[in-house]
């Protein structure tokens, strides 16, 4: 039943009526604000939410959709930072096995000589210090879905191992003699491009096939710059409670900073980045200067001539240098327009202009 705000006394005159039909919209529009701040706070809540709602996010969805409720192994292929994990666990959660375990294993942190017993466990005795049984990775993930983090680190021994297992369901513990089966879904995940690595020999093509039966491809976040904002304002949401402070959003100076990045490292980067600006804001709103000196360097060129290499004294020159062209341009090529927009004397823009090979 819809509660009426207020009443109208007959004869009405029009003011009043306006003025009550005013007060009802305010009234409705702000009730519909804090619904959908509420609804968006509650989705940032979510653990593990995937956020993003380009065009290139919004096939990810599809695939997740589409993969979710079968068995069918996943390899997942992008950048670091992209967000593999959260879409694997996306998947898990959106599959009949998400009351089951999900299990994490990185191949790339694992010492080589432990990732057997790591994936498929031992037996007391199978090794010194091994004192007891101990399960491994697919027997924890029996039922549930295990995922392979990293797979383009493995070595081609243990990926003949893991292809094994992918293709028998089942493998014996290290020093045992028993066969295990087990029911696990496989989602694997790598930022490398695992087709070069069978190329060049480091990955087993006959695991690759096994693998990729369906790819995910995640993508860097420079291609899908229009998601920064919302992603932004879920990390910025997420650490001011996090740190207790209470910032509400950022300047449109420091959004389109934020716009302007290429993030090399990804959401990871993004994340970091938010983190940071909470820490370091003084007053409600997020500044340029609270964000790290590397965005603020926005000029894509400045950031890539610092990752070539070139010295400060190399990219100060070349930053003048467009500065006096741009100028110039600007001023149809007049000298004194120029250097009086520029705060020089003639003479040393014409000196300037020789150095720079502009005469
Ligand atoms: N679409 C997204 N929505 C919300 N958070 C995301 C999204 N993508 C990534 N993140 C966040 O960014 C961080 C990095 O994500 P994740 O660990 O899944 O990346 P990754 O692709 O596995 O990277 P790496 O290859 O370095 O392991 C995490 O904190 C994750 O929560
Ligand atoms: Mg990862």
């Amino acid at each position: 039943m819809r509660r009426s705000l207020d009443y109208i006394v007959k004869p009405f005159n029009l003011d009043e009526l306006l003025l009550t039909v005013k007060k009802a919209v305010t009234v409705r529009k702000l009730s519909l604000e804090v619904a959908a701040l509420k609804e968006e706070q509650e989705f940032f809540n979510q653990v593990d939410a995937l956020i993003g709602r380009s065009a290139p996010m919004q096939n990810v969805y599809k695939m997740i959709g589409r993969v979710a409720d079968s068995d069918v192994t996943v390899l997942l292929q992008g950048e670091s930072g992209t967000g593999k994990e959260v879409v694997a666990r996306a998947i898990h959660r959106y599959s009949k096995r998400r009351n089951e375990p999900f299990i994490k294993i990185n191949c790339a942190t694992i010492p080589e000589n432990l990732i057997e017993s790591e994936l498929f466990g031992y037996e007391k005795g199978a090794f010194t210090g091994a004192g007891s049984r101990k399960p491994g990775k697919f027997e924890l993930a029996h039922r549930g879905t295990i995922f392979l983090d990293e797979i383009g680190e493995l070595s081609l021994n243990t990926q003949a191992k893991l292809l094994r297992v992918l293709q028998e369901k089942e493998f014996e513990r290290v020093g045992g003699t028993e066969s295990i089966q087990v029911d696990v879904r496989i989602i694997a995940a790598t930022n490398k491009d695992l087709e070069r690595c069978v190329a060049e020999g480091t990955f087993r093509e006959d695991l690759y096939f096994r693998l990729n039966v369906v790819k995910i491809w995640l993508p860097p976040l420079r291609e899908r710059i229009e998601d920064v904002p919302l992603l932004a304002k879920a990390f910025l949401y997420k650490y001011s409670r996090e740190l207790n402070k209470h910032i509400t959003g950022f300047s449109p100076a420091a959004l389109e900073i934020m716009k302007q990045y290429d993030w090399p490292g990804n959401v990871r980067e993004l994340r970091n980045v938010c983190e940071q600006a909470v820490v370091l804001a003084r007053g409600p709103v997020i500044m340029p200067e609270d964000l790290p000196f590397c965005l603020q360097a926005t000029n894509r060129e400045i950031r890539n001539s610092i990752r070539r290499g070139m010295t400060l004294k190399e990219i100060v020159a070349e930053v003048e240098r467009q500065v006096i062209l741009k100028t110039l341009q600007e001023h149809n090529w007049n000298r004194s327009a120029t250097a009086q927009a520029l705060g020089l004397n003639r003479r040393s823009l014409y000196a300037k202009m020789k150095e720079y090979g502009l005469l």
